[in-house]
């Protein structure tokens, strides 16, 4: 071999090794400027909630903030895609669900994202029980009356949910499967601007996740008939089960977890997700989400291979649910 082909190996190799230093090096210094956080949903909703909360810590242990940018559209899957297609550096993430994270390919076949397999899981954020609410004089006074009242009713009510594909949609979709009704569905950029109108009594009824409607609850602003759980919210100790309630089939509990573009390095997670562990092991942290009738998940659930498995098991679960209830 010449001397020059000798000189441009070494060169070549000197160059790689560099970069790779360098990579090593920007993993070992990240987070070194502040870190995007999608949710795919308007704010006032569960995501933005969760997301506002947990970030808030998170951003504490990290030593940079981070930013929580609202993308709402399509059931949460437009902040979704956007999250999968960015720069995989750690420096964009996604507070997905399960219904942007498990129920969205049942209902998007053009879906631009495979949960599964596009992005890298960081962990569960919380568990999010589900409730069924009406507006606050919806003419019920209990689960068996409002089950009664909107099978007579139902093409006169109007019920709310957050777009095609979202935990709302879902839920709404199994409800009314179950009650074998078709009520009009009407979509919202997320269930905070929904709730907006619960409250005022533009729309009728929906099923939600629990941890933006415990204030409202509390304050008699809407009615709430059911937790569809096997036990009463530590949060709403008066609200029945739907067991209690006399509709032991409707067992729903949705969840949100934070997602990081595919091919985002593992050191990355790592830290991400022991700031999130941490973040759900702080008391005050901790009790705003237990507070709000969250459910936080124990150490191995709140893994990252935890949150791929629980991807995976949505992903089978919903795909029947919603394709024989013709959720569209
Ligand atoms: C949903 O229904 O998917 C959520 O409630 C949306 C949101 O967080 O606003």
């Amino acid at each position: 071999m010449g001397s020059t082909r000798r000189g441009l190996i070494a060169a070549a190799a000197a160059i790689t090794l560099s970069a790779a230093l360098a990579a090593g090096t920007a993993e070992a210094a990240y987070p070194e400027r502040p870190i995007t956080m999608i949710v795919p949903f308007a704010a006032g909703g569960p995501t933005d909630v969760i997301a506002r909360i947990v970030a808030e810590d998170m951003s504490k242990t990290l030593g940079q903030q981070i930013i929580i940018e609202n993308v709402a559209g399509a059931g949460g899957t437009t902040g979704s895609t956007r999250a999968a297609q960015a720069a995989h550096d750690g420096y964009t993430l996604v507070m997905g669900h399960m219904g942007t994270h498990g129920a969205a390919p049942a209902l998007y076949p053009n879906l631009k994202y495979d949960p599964a397999k596009d992005f890298e899981p960081v962990g569960l954020a919380a568990g999010t029980p589900i409730l069924i609410v009406a507006k606050k004089d919806f003419p019920a006074k209990d689960l068996k009356e409002f089950v009664a009242y909107v099978k007579a009713n139902a093409s006169k009510l109007n019920e709310a949910h957050a777009g095609v594909g979202s935990v709302s949609h879902s839920t709404c979709t199994l409800f009314n499967s179950q009650l074998g009704i078709k009520p009009t569905m009407v979509p919202y950029n997320g269930t905070g601007p929904a709730l907006n109108d619960l409250v005022s009594g533009q729309v009728d009824f929906m099923c939600d996740q629990i941890v933006n409607l415990v204030p409202q609850i509390q304050a008699g602003t809407i009615k709430a008939y059911a937790v569809a759980i096997p036990e009463r919210s530590p949060s709403l100790p008066d609200v029945p089960t739907t067991k209690e309630a006399g509709l032991p089939d409707y067992q729903v509990s949705a969840w949100n977890a934070i997602f990081a573009p595919k091919g985002t390095p593992p050191e990355i997670i790592a830290k991400l997700n022991a700031a999130l562990v941490k973040a759900l092991d702080d008391p005050n942290t901790r009790k705003r989400l237990l507070d709000l009738g969250g459910v936080i998940a124990d150490k191995p659930g709140r893994s990252p291979e935890a949150l791929h498995e629980l991807v995976v098991s949505e992903v089978a679960r919903w795909t029947p649910v919603l394709k024989g209830a013709n959720g569209k």
